[in-house]
């Protein structure tokens, strides 16, 4: 593979100088910090397949104004992480191609070509290499990327773009919420709906997040850390939180929502069901109301951007309902087992490290 890096020699890097060592790394938040370079791709419908891409440098792109994107939403992304590893050179990405085939089949619902899980992966691999210098040093963040695949082509009636680009881009980042790791506190909305069946809430598509940020900033103007979303049809099923998966845990048994087309299937929360159940909890993927929520010991969330957040408090029609957080939790066993193994500081048997 590292023979295909040639691409890197051909960009011009003479203003490398100014950038990653300006950072203050012992502050990272997730806003965006823009890197070196983008990795783009394109595919015409008469192509039918995504060609070879190339590293650019990191900039605005061109799009026409009746691209299908633009227009009516046609456009999928991904989120990953790439760790700088301990004591050894390099970098560690996790499951990428778990993110590569999570984005053919969001492809497949959006009506849109997709790259093979090979130059899914390849195209990461390269954004990380030429941005290497904005990998954050080891335990202070990660390098963040976001894989895009978007209808790039013009269209002006209903109907699939003519042109597809995937691109992908990173910047360096901590803590998602501005709690860092301290527990956050959530509020149930029961007006505002994340997805519906027959949707698109179980694919990655953009147009999942632009219509939940009301609420989040709603939330947020009264001091909660973000919105837990019901279900919208018997609204008393948890769904997920704006940007995460929701976990609860009573005892020894941890439930979270069954995804059966409403809720992202994260990649961070299956490998927690994997990580939990390995350590000989009972892991439940089903229905979880919100009686279930009140009852339970502790509460987190998951996924890529947040990792695994503990949840102190969770509102409920006004009711504030408090959980367990510090040291003793099971979230907190669970984030560390799984920081562990995508930092490299404990075996990766799984072999979900690349
Ligand atoms: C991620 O966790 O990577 C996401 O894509 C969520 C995003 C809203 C930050």
């Amino acid at each position: 593979w590292a023979s295909s890096l040639p691409q890197l020699d051909s960009v011009d890097r003479s203003d490398e100088e100014s950038g990653g060592e300006m950072i203050d790394w012992d502050n990272l938040g997730f806003g965006l910090i823009p890197t070196d370079y983008m990795y783009v791709m394109r595919c015409s419908v008469e192509d039918g397949a995504f060609t070879r891409g190339e590293l650019s440098r990191y900039g605005n792109i061109e799009l026409s104004p009746s691209s299908g994107v633009l227009n009516y939403g046609q456009g999928l992304f991904e989120g990953m992480k790439a760790y700088r590893r301990v004591g050894r050179a390099g970098y560690t990405l996790f499951r990428p191609e778990e993110n590569a085939r999570r984005m053919q089949h969001g492809a497949d619902r959006m009506c849109m070509p997709a790259p093979s899980v090979d130059q899914f992966v390849d195209a990461v691999k390269h954004t990380v290499l030429a941005n290497a210098r904005w990998v954050p040093p080891q335990g202070k963040g990660a390098l963040y990327i976001r894989p895009l695949l978007i209808g790039s082509g013009p269209i002006l009636g209903l109907a699939p773009a003519p042109e597809y680009t995937f691109l992908v881009y990173a910047a360096p980042v901590g803590n998602y919420f501005k709690e860092g790791l301290a527990p956050i506190n959530l509020v149930v909305e029961d007006g505002v709906h994340r997805a519906m069946p027959g949707g698109t809430g179980g694919v990655k598509t953009i147009t999942n997040y632009a219509p939940v940020i009301k609420a989040q900033m709603d939330a947020k103007s009264k001091g909660f850390t973000d919105v837990l979303y019901l279900d919208a049809i018997h609204k008393r099923y948890l769904e997920e939180v704006s940007s995460c998966n929701v976990f609860i845990v009573k005892g020894r048994v941890i439930a979270t929502p069954a995804t059966r087309g409403t809720i992202l299937p994260g990649i961070t929360r299956k490998s927690i069901i994997e990580l939990a159940t390995d350590r000989g909890y009972k892991v439940e993927e089903r229905p979880v109301t919100v009686d279930d929520l009140i009852d339970a010991d502790e509460v987190f969330c998951t996924g890529t951007a947040v990792v695994v957040a503990p949840v102190a408090t969770v509102t409920v029609e006004g009711q504030r309902y408090s959980f367990r957080t510090g040291p003793d939790t099971v979230s907190q066993e669970l984030y560390t087992t799984l920081t562990s193994i995508q930092m490299g500081l404990a075996e990766d048997s799984k072999g979900w490290t690349v």
